[in-house]
């Protein structure tokens, strides 16, 4: 069996991989050093997939212990997924983020150049994008970034290219993602971040379960048809299947890609809102704040490269995206706590 390894392996979008790639029939080696995890994400990973882990917790800034890993478990394959990923948090702490982001992955190639292994998918993001000249957004639009956290995503991608064109062997998949949300169907694992959630969604899940009072929200007087930010967000389960998607081309000897992994359809922040409560049947009461500094208006995907290159299509609707992203929070009031 073609052996894949997962870095940020218990992350939020690691552990949805995970699941997809066993259920592919892939064998999955996952590694985490759990600073945006938790431990308690393995034995359900266990349950869900019906087979025990292989896991070593590690940074994977440590070159020596991730090649030793990759040479003991010959990988054939691995999904680089481990990066810190707040936009505020990477503006009051940048060398943080170039350290993490960047070290961790240009150690990470090495792990795998030692051993031998060059088909590797990079998890970018449509943050790369900026402020999107036109709608949908085509992976050939313009690249530019406003903070710390989207110039690691950006340059995470101008560093591979580098090294592609220096070393063909390399091939490899930049999948840019656009709002990941939601979590797999059996509500046992999904999306806990800590702290005070950056992120619409699992904000508005913990309004929903009580955890907050009320949702503020970002704008009420953006160029959008209801005045709040639109966004492409697509269920994590369709990401993670656009994952094993792009493994399968690489493996099959496909030339290195750049997809973006999006629904193609945008939604505003009180759709998402009306959605949830129809989803949970609780109120998610609001108040309409300032704009965030930093957020555009408007961002969705083109995503006719996706089906094209990939044959992959997101399958899950907004009202999925919000029932699976209720059921994981109503079974998981702490999330993992
Ligand atoms: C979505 C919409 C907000 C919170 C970011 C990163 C991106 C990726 C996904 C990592 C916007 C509004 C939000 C709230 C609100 N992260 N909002 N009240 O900013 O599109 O993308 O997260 O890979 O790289 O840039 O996602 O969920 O923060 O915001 O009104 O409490 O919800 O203004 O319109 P964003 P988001």
């Amino acid at each position: 069996m073609t052996k894949i390894l997962l870095t940020g392996a218990t992350g939020y979008i690691g552990s949805h991989t995970w699941l997809a790639l066993v259920d592919a029939g892939f064998e999955v080696v996952g590694v985490d050093d759990f600073s945006n995890s938790a431990p308690a994400v393995l034995p359900r990973i266990a349950r869900l997939s019906g087979r025990e882990p292989v896991f070593e917790r590690l940074d994977v800034g440590d070159t020596a212990a991730l090649s030793a890993l990759v040479a003991r478990e010959r990988i054939d394959a691995a999904v680089h997924f481990a990066a810190s990923k707040a936009v505020g948090e990477s503006m009051e702490q940048p060398l943080a983020y170039f350290r993490n982001n960047l070290g961790g992955l240009i150690s990470t190639a090495q792990a795998l150049q030692a051993n031998g292994v060059h088909c590797f998918v990079f998890s970018s993001s449509a943050t790369v994008y900026g402020t999107p000249e036109a709608l949908p957004i085509p992976e050939s639009a313009p690249l530019s970034t406003a903070n710390p956290y989207g110039l690691t995503k950006l340059h995470g991608e101008q560093l591979l290219r580098e090294l592609e064109r220096c070393d063909p062997r390399w091939r490899i998949a930049y999948l840019r993602y656009f709002n990941p949300v939601g979590a797999h169907e059996s509500g046992d694992i999904g999306e806990d971040p800590r702290g005070t959630p950056n992120n619409l969604m699992p904000y508005v899940a913990q309004v929903a379960i009580g955890r907050r009072e009320r949702l503020q929200v970002f704008g009420g007087d953006y160029p959008t048809p209801d005045g709040t930010g639109v966004r492409d967000y697509v269920h994590v389960m369709d990401l993670a299947e656009g994952h094993v998607a792009a493994l399968r081309r690489l493996l099959d000897g496909a030339d290195s890609m750049t997809v973006n992994l999006g629904t193609g359809r945008g939604h505003s922040v009180l759709e998402v809102v009306r959605a949830y409560e129809r989803a949970s049947g609780r109120r998610v009461p609001y108040d309409i704040a300032p704009r965030r500094p930093g957020d555009v208006a408007a961002c969705y995907a083109d995503v006719g490269l996706a089906a094209r290159l990939l044959g992959w299509r997101a399958r899950r609707d907004l009202a999925a995206m919000c029932e699976d992203s209720w059921r994981w929070q109503s079974k998981n009031p702490q999330g993992y706590a």
